[in-house]
């Protein structure tokens, strides 16, 4: 048998051989010793965490996934509603979890590298009384990022509402002691930081909560209260126990007390952090999240700028030497991760450095050479061909944002406007394929109006991972809130496409767009619809002097704007600026043209535009525009396919 790799993963990770070995027998499932194995690990998994008065361990087969459905369907009823705190992929899983469980559920959320501010969710509970549940991602597997957990259970607790705490990736290490930090569930699984095999994932429950769950959960396999029932009834699992996962994790749980409990392996986890973090800045690598907020579990580095550089290589060229590295899961930037945790020590990750730099000096001498940018392409991305005529742009490839909240009043609030077809394709895809054949693929769609039938289209599409859903609750409002709700993306440093979802168009028009010369373009078309609906870009000379629908200031010549433009990373942060100052200052009813606007008009030299007007669009108000799409745009489009 070839010897099996290094993981620097989040799990399965490395185990440790008398872990794997405690597998190498059968047990069945009603055998007194496989009970007594069973009632041995919901004691020690109470321990980890000093629950043992409070709680009850619920150990349920399947990964982690399981255990956070299976404890939201169980604790949280039709009638209560869940305010999950995000920022990162787990925090929104839990959002999508009760909306498909029917649940209610508000989202507070935070950029992926910013941590859960305390004070926002005691504002939010208080100004919401309705909430009965808050939930939490204690480590942010996504980043590695540490959110405040004691300081979030205590604003928890004084509200008086239950708290549920996803600690799949720090339970084990990272201190937690439910005799000191009100929770009212703590989830987890067999195979991160306690170091077992996959195949379990457990709850740890208050026991009046879990008394009080009897007939709440809408699944059998996953009602935790039928669980615990079984196991307080006989000591055996309701169905079909993983038994040597079960024998795997009970000698993984004692191999930890074995180290000196979780303070000790987190000890040994900083090592492995240090070592790595050190190592990797060594060789010019940047760590994504500040100091502050990082947890010594798993770390994200920011894909190197050098074209040279190519995670694929990277991980293949580890691989080979026997080490496992994980891609990146961030929506904000490019970026690969490499996890500490497991039975690993800082010798393994001295190796894992020196196998890094090897491996570096292999793809070229540039790319072991600091590397201070963000990317925002991978390297497999980088080598597809781009479309006909373009050039590869030299500044960071922006990141998109699609407004696509509103009702589509005129069309008489119907779907969501983006969700209609043209060619049998909707916009959403057409908008999507355009970016991807440009290599933006950091995409933001603020959504308002039946997000539902935009999730399904974008899992139709097999995007949802891809594409950052962004909600805007005062959809009815004006689209200036559709901006402001995308603060944090449009802040995040990085240039930006900003596109009205409702627009049907050449994808040619995305190229020209992200090359024009300008520092921050508006898109240009010479023939305009007659009258005050659609929106002027208004020239003098060369400059342009006012943007709207009824423009007050004297221009030579004026054509319609299409809806699409770029910004600078520093004008993003303005309009950001700008967007949030006209909603918080009583004018949520605005367009979002006018921050636009505001911004020309402050800056009329570091605005400019580019003019399509030989390229076929339309934007969808009127039923009328949607025959004009069939009929006259959509025959002269040229298709665009996935690069
Ligand atoms: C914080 C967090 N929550 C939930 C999960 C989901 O766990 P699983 O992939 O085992 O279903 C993970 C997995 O990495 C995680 O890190």
């Amino acid at each position: 048998m070839p010897e099996s790799p290094l993981l620097f993963t989040p799990g399965p990770l490395t185990t440790q051989l008398e872990t794997r070995r405690a597998m190498l027998n059968d047990w069945g499932s009603r055998e007194p010793a496989f009970i007594a194995m069973t009632a041995e690990l919901r004691r020690r998994l109470l321990e980890v965490a000093g629950g043992r008065s409070s709680h009850v361990a619920i150990p349920l087969q399947g990964s982690g996934t399981f255990i956070v459905e299976a404890a939201i369907g169980t604790l949280v009823r039709p009638s209560d509603a869940l305010l999950v705190l995000a920022n990162g992929a787990y925090g929104e899983r839990m959002i999508e979890i009760a909306k498909r469980l029917g649940r209610r559920v508000e989202a507070l959320r935070w950029p992926e590298n910013q941590a859960a501010d305390p004070g926002r969710v005691e504002r939010a509970l208080a100004d919401n009384p309705a909430i009965t549940h808050v939930a939490l991602v204690h480590c942010e597997t996504t980043s590695g990022l540490i959110n405040p957990l004691a300081e979030v259970a205590a604003v928890v607790a004084q509200q008086r509402r239950a708290f549920i705490v996803d600690a799949m990736s720090s339970f084990g290490a990272l201190p937690l002691d439910l005799r000191a930090t009100p929770i009212t569930a703590l989830l987890a699984s067999s195979n991160k930081c306690l170091e077992g095999v996959p195949g379990i994932a457990f709850a740890l429950i208050e026991k009046n909560a879990i008394e009080l769950a009897k007939g709440v959960a809408p699944s059998l396999s996953l009602d935790l209260y039928d669980q615990w029932r079984g196991f307080e009834s006989n000591g055996q699992w309701r169905f079909t126990p993983p038994v040597q996962v079960v024998a795997a994790l009970l000698e993984a749980l004692r191999d930890l007390e074995a180290e000196g409990g979780p303070a000790a392996r987190l000890q040994r986890y900083r090592k492995n952090f240090r070592t790595l973090t050190e190592g990797m800045r060594r060789l010019g690598f940047r760590v994504f999240l500040d100091e502050g907020i990082q947890a010594p579990i798993i770390v994200t580095f920011v894909t190197p700028e050098d074209p040279r550089f190519c995670f694929d290589d990277l991980y293949a060229g580890l691989a080979a030497r026997g080490f496992i590295i994980y891609p990146g899961k961030l929506t904000q930037a490019q970026s690969f991760r490499i996890g500490c945790i497991g039975a690993l020590h800082a010798e393994d990750f001295d190796r894992l450095v020196a196998a890094v730099a090897d491996v570096m000096a292999d793809l070229g001498p540039a790319a072991a050479a600091r590397v201070d940018t963000v990317r925002h392409v991978s390297c497999r991305e980088d080598r597809s061909p781009r479309v006909s005529g373009s050039t590869a742009a030299a500044s960071p490839s922006p990141s998109a944002i699609i407004l696509a909240a509103g009702v589509g009043r005129r069309l008489g609030h119907a779907v969501p406007k983006v969700l209609l077809e043209f060619g049998g394709k909707s916009l959403l895809e057409r908008h999507l394929t355009a970016l991807h054949a440009n290599n933006v693929r950091n995409v933001a769609v603020t959504v308002g109006h039946r997000p539902d039938l935009i999730r399904a289209e974008l899992r139709r599409l097999g995007a949802l991972d891809r594409v950052a859903l962004i909600e805007n609750p005062r959809y009815r409002e004006g689209s200036v809130v559709s901006l402001a709700v995308q603060r944090a993306r449009l802040a995040a440093g990085q240039p930006v496409l900003l596109m009205d979802g409702d627009v049907l168009y050449d994808g040619r028009m995305l190229a020209r767009l992200l090359q024009a010369a300008p520092e921050n373009v508006l898109l240009f078309d010479q023939a305009i619809e007659p009258g005050d609906e659609p929106v002027k870009i208004c020239l003098h000379g060369e400059v342009i002097v006012d943007f709207d629908k009824v423009p007050e200031r004297a221009h030579d010549r004026h054509g319609e704007s299409v809806g699409f433009f770029r910004f600078s990373a520093g004008m993003a942060t303005a309009l950001a600026e700008r967007a949030t100052a006209y909603v918080e200052g009583g004018r949520a009813g605005a367009e979002y043209e006018a921050a636009i606007r505001d911004l020309i008009l402050a800056h009329p030299d570091r605005f400019g535009y580019e003019d399509i007007s030989d390229l076929p669009w339309t934007e969808i108000d009127f039923q009328a525009d949607v025959v004009r799409a069939r009929q006259e745009i959509l025959p002269r489009l040229q298709e665009m396919v996935y690069a």
